[in-house]
């Protein structure tokens, strides 16, 4: 390495130092773990992704902010581009971009005041398959579980290859997408729908607001598809 590389490490070093130092961003650990019978081929934004046969778990530390879901139905060739029939990230197993819908969504932000981490489950892009996100450490024993028959029970018109559609990306309508008053935003037939099955996750965007939960920063997370 020449000098004027290695002083561009250097400062690149010393940048990401500051950046890490100044901001506070934290990395935790996440378990993300395949219990369903079939294989699925499990996604991060950020992170990337990883086939995931029945029983395997896949270990990756996460900052900041993001999204973890599950891709069921995938072919991949050897140089990582493919496609999925639900969760699909534009074609690539490592993803860099969010899922099509309908996807069974666990989003996290780490450390975002107060030295507190948050986290839910959504609804709001649709339901491809039951999922549960959970803290693991004994600071953080709090569980959000969504393993209602969905996918079984999809009204038709909901009904997606792979899932079931929330109706704010189907209709694109205010009421479903809370686009005009949020705050006179309210549950439809459609939401308690997904509430009805899932009572501990987002299905709307005005929803309950007890569907985050929160843990102190330093928790290890766990995140099961198929629990
Ligand atoms: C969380 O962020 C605060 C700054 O907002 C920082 O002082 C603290 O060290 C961070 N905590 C961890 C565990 O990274
Ligand atoms: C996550 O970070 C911890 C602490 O730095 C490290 O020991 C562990 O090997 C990392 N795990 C992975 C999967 O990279
Ligand atoms: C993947 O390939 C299998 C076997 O050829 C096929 O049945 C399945 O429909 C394909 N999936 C997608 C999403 O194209
Ligand atoms: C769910 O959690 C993510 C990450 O903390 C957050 O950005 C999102 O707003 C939450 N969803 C709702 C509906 O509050």
């Amino acid at each position: 390495m020449d000098q004027t590389s290695s002083n561009k490490l250097l400062s690149v070093s010393l940048f990401c130092f500051i950046v890490l130092t100044v901001t506070g961003i934290h990395a935790a650990a996440f378990e993300i773990q395949n219990n369903c019978i079939y294989t699925v081929w499990a996604a991060a934004n950020p992170g990337g992704g990883k086939e995931l046969h029945q029983h395997q778990s896949w270990h990756i530390n996460l900052t900041d902010a993001g999204s973890i879901w599950a891709r069921t139905n995938c072919n991949f060739s050897a140089d990582g581009t493919g496609n999925c029939e639900s969760g699909d990230c534009d074609g690539v197993l490592n993803c860099a971009s969010d899922s099509s819908p309908p996807v069974t969504l666990a989003e996290y932000s780490l450390n975002v005041s107060k030295n507190l981490d948050l986290f839910n489950l959504s609804l709001m892009n649709g339901f491809n398959i039951p999922m549960e996100f959970k803290g693991t450490s004994s600071m953080c024993t709090q569980v959000i579980k969504c393993a209602g028959d969905i996918n079984g029970l999809c009204p038709n018109e909901l009904r997606h290859p792979g899932g079931c559609n929330n109706p704010c990306t189907l209709f694109k309508n205010d009421q479903f997408c809370c686009n005009v008053d949020r705050r006179s935003c309210g549950a439809t037939a459609y939401s308690k729908f997904f509430k009805n099955l899932c009572p501990n996750v987002y299905t709307y965007p005005m929803d309950d607001p007890a569907s985050t939960l929160a843990c102190p920063t330093g928790t290890g997370y766990k995140v099961v598809f198929c629990p």
